[in-house]
């Protein structure tokens, strides 16, 4: 194969690959939810999609029922090895939930996690948040800041919201930040001309990659934009290639009955192309330079001297 080819081809690539970031309402994950067969099934081929993929609603004391998810994916998807990193339980009476971060751990791993101090006690189960590595020169590190708020609280939740915001990039010194999980933000829950009153909506710099247009629900009865992902990031969001909900029903064909056995949300996802941005560039710039010298070599005959 001649060099240029090799270079073509190395551009191509490049430019295939993207990084996919997903959020998901679980609806009540335990371990005798996972413990049935197409249950774990789906939910396999559901957090295999992402990269990064974090749960909600898990109800999961001792982490059992993440560790057979893990185990799980682990086994069944060659593109693994997965990792998993849980928050402690949150809650404010004797129900709790945890936020469980489950990741592609030779693409990505944590550098630092907290739980949010949540001094006024606004959210129900403050966020859980991390910085993940990402393989990107452009890009090579990002906070996730989750949230599944509670519906009787959300606008107070999602103004809360911001103050986190401010906090991990005071903390960690960086405004790569993507806040993303169940807001509630529609709906009963938050009628549209609330939603646009939102500290994360009228200040600038926030981009909402889940419009409000979007169905995050499996119910046909219902059309919400609950689950949200909210991009800070000014290089995130010029690297974002897609965004949307992934309906999961359709793509593997289960009646609204099946589905339902594992969530009545969809999850969530943006893909960023971080590759274009890490390599592209590198063996753009290589064949700029050596295409001119590589044509000498190709060419038949050498020329004459000039005169
Ligand atoms: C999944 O595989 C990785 C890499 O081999 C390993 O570190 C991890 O413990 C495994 N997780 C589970 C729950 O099996
Ligand atoms: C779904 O859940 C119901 C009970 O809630 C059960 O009867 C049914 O067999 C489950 N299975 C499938 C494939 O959806």
């Amino acid at each position: 194969m001649h060099p240029p080819a090799v270079l073509l081809l190395l551009l191509l690539d490049a430019g295939a690959k993207a990084f996919r970031i997903c959020a998901f309402n679980t609806q009540r994950l335990t371990l005798a939810k996972v413990a049935r067969e197409h249950v774990m099934d789906t939910l396999v081929r559901i957090v295999a999609r992402c990269d990064i993929m974090v749960l909600q609603e898990v109800v999961d004391s001792s982490d059992s029922a993440i560790r057979l998810l893990v185990r799980e994916l682990n086994r069944s998807d060659d593109s693994g090895p997965f990792n998993y990193l849980s928050s402690p339980q949150l809650g404010r009476s004797t129900y709790m939930e945890k936020y469980v971060y489950v990741y592609r751990s030779h693409k990505t791993r944590v550098l630092e996690h907290y739980v949010y101090n949540d001094k006024d006690d606004l959210f129900a189960r403050e966020p859980f948040v991390a910085q993940f590595t990402l393989p990107s020169n452009v890009l090579p590190s990002l906070a996730l800041v989750p949230l599944h708020t509670t519906p009787k609280a959300v606008e107070t939740e999602l103004n809360a919201l911001h103050d986190v915001f401010l906090d991990v990039s005071r903390r960690w010194q960086s405004q790569d930040v993507i806040l993303l999980g169940d807001f509630n933000a529609d709906c009963a829950s938050l009628p549209k001309k609330r939603l646009g009153e939102l500290v994360l909506r009228t200040q600038a710099g926030f981009h909402w990659a889940i419009g409000d247009e979007e169905d995050t629900t499996v119910r046909a009865s219902t059309r919400c934009a609950y689950d949200r992902i909210v991009l800070h990031s000014e290089r995130a969001q010029g690297l974002l290639r897609a965004a949307g909900a992934f309906c999961f029903p359709k793509s593997f064909q289960l009646s609204e009955v099946e589905a339902l056995n594992i969530s009545d949300h969809y999850p969530v996802e943006v893909e960023l192309e971080l590759s274009r941005a890490a390599h592209t560039l590198q063996p753009l710039s290589l064949a700029t330079l050596l295409l001119p010298s590589l044509l000498l070599l190709l060419l038949p005959a050498p020329l004459g001297p000039v005169a």
